[in-house]
């Protein structure tokens, strides 16, 4: 690295002002964002990063399901570039860091590398991956997943929210169905930052998470056929209570998850009763189960566990429960070069900084199956993320986004 890019810093007062300038669309009451991948909000927020993007001299385009993509020209144009960024979409009652804090701190870096007047021999390619979240449309980070080939683009775009609207109807409504065929934009690596969504580097006092691993996800659609019938005069041992079912299964969950753990959760983030009503007992509910761990044989061991106590529940209540998995994404191990180049970039830059597991879910776990790729963590106050109350100082993500400046340029290559 040339003295020039070491001494390199991006400029904090800006990225933390693009941070509160974007949180304008679709910011809650609560200060937090609702910004629902595909809707109104999605498109404010994306037209303001394009022309954003545009005006830092990128050359942007969109692929087919939405993802966007722009380029920085390098010294050597026949290299593939190297990616940064994250996703712009939030959670129903999400924050106003959870992905965006890794697009923006992407803008940023090019931006500083512009000022500095910069060129990188590799070229950049700054991303935003559409639908990261998955709450309007499962499953979560459908675009990256789509662009190593674990889905198809048409099996994507026809995937459906709870009103029925596909994804390619969503994209259209709002004019972000690009041009571009999923998987055409190369990347020679991709990092990206994010806030650690979790309590320790915050309790360790740890400014900077290596990120080095990342949690298998498990999603199921599940389905709860009892009976529906008087509140009032049908006696208890004759009821097929749908929700006294959902009830036992989750703290099944509760219990499986505990015993597997410490590297186990379980979650049962939805439930709908069909037809609620005050003095009918409920017949029919439809329910979501998340369940996640780093290691690929607990979570077989949960999927086991699972299917069997709702088997005996079921039975045991004369009700019928169906379970179907929807999305099996193995545990991540990032590429080791990369995850060095992180730790690297941390301690030049005299950071604090500890290797780390992401419990959520990224692009980059994704992306890593095809490309070499790695994450950068900052702390979130009290480890809280998916609520409006997520926090981070203007400090960390400064921080976090230096580590992720001098990670790209070890990678991109600066002329001595
Ligand atoms: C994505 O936000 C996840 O569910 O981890
Ligand atoms: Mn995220
Ligand atoms: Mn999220």
């Amino acid at each position: 690295m040339t003295k020039i890019a070491s001494n390199l810093q991006i400029d904090s007062a800006r990225l933390w002002d693009t941070i509160h300038e974007t949180a304008k669309f679709g910011a809650t009451p609560k200060g937090g964002v609702r910004r629902l991948t595909l809707s109104a909000e999605d498109k404010q927020v994306r037209d303001w990063f394009r022309k954003a993007c545009e005006h830092a001299g990128l050359d942007v385009h969109v692929d087919a399901l939405g993802s966007m993509f722009g380029v920085r020209k390098g010294r050597d144009m026949s290299k593939p570039p190297v990616g940064l960024g994250s996703h712009l979409d939030t959670q129903p009652t999400g924050g106003k860091y959870d992905g965006i804090l890794g697009t923006l701190a992407a803008l940023e870096v090019v931006r500083t590398l512009n000022d500095a007047g910069i060129e990188t021999d590799v070229p950049l390619c700054v991303c935003n991956w559409t639908n990261e979240e998955g709450s309007r449309f499962a499953p979560a980070m459908m675009a990256s997943a789509a662009y190593v080939g674990d889905f198809t683009t048409a099996d994507i775009l026809s995937r459906r929210d709870a009103e029925g609207v596909t994804v390619g109807e969503a994209l259209d409504a709002i004019g972000y169905r690009g041009d571009v065929p999923v998987g055409t934009q190369k990347l020679g690596a991709f990092v990206e930052l994010h806030i650690e969504q979790g309590p320790i580097l915050e309790a360790e006092g740890k400014t900077i998470g290596v990120v080095d691993s990342g949690q298998g996800v498990l999603w199921y659609d599940g389905k709860i056929t009892g009976f529906e019938s008087h509140a009032g005069s049908t006696p208890m041992p004759l009821r097929r209570d749908a929700l006294a079912t959902l009830s036992e299964i989750v703290l099944a969950m509760e219990a499986i998850a505990k015993k597997h753990g410490p590297n186990a959760v379980g979650t049962i983030g939805e439930a709908v009763i069909a037809k609620p009503s005050r003095n009918v007992i409920p017949g029919e509910i439809a329910f979501t189960m998340d369940c996640r761990s780093a290691d690929a044989a607990i979570m077989d061991a949960l999927d086991r566990d699972l299917r069997k106590a709702i088997a005996e529940i079921a039975a045991r209540r004369k009700v019928e429960v169906t379970v179907d998995l929807v999305w099996r994404k193995p545990p991540t191990h990032f590429d080791p070069k990369l995850v060095d180049a992180v730790e690297s970039a941390a301690k030049m830059l005299g950071l604090s900084h500890r290797r780390i597991t992401s419990g959520a879910g990224h692009d980059a776990c994704n992306l890593n199956t095809r490309i070499p790729t790695a994450m950068v963590f900052v702390p979130c106050k009290d480890g809280v993320s998916h609520n409006e109350l997520e926090d981070a100082t203007q400090t960390d993500c400064a921080a976090g986004a230096n580590v992720l400046l001098h990670t790209v340029l070890s990678l991109a290559g600066v002329a001595s």
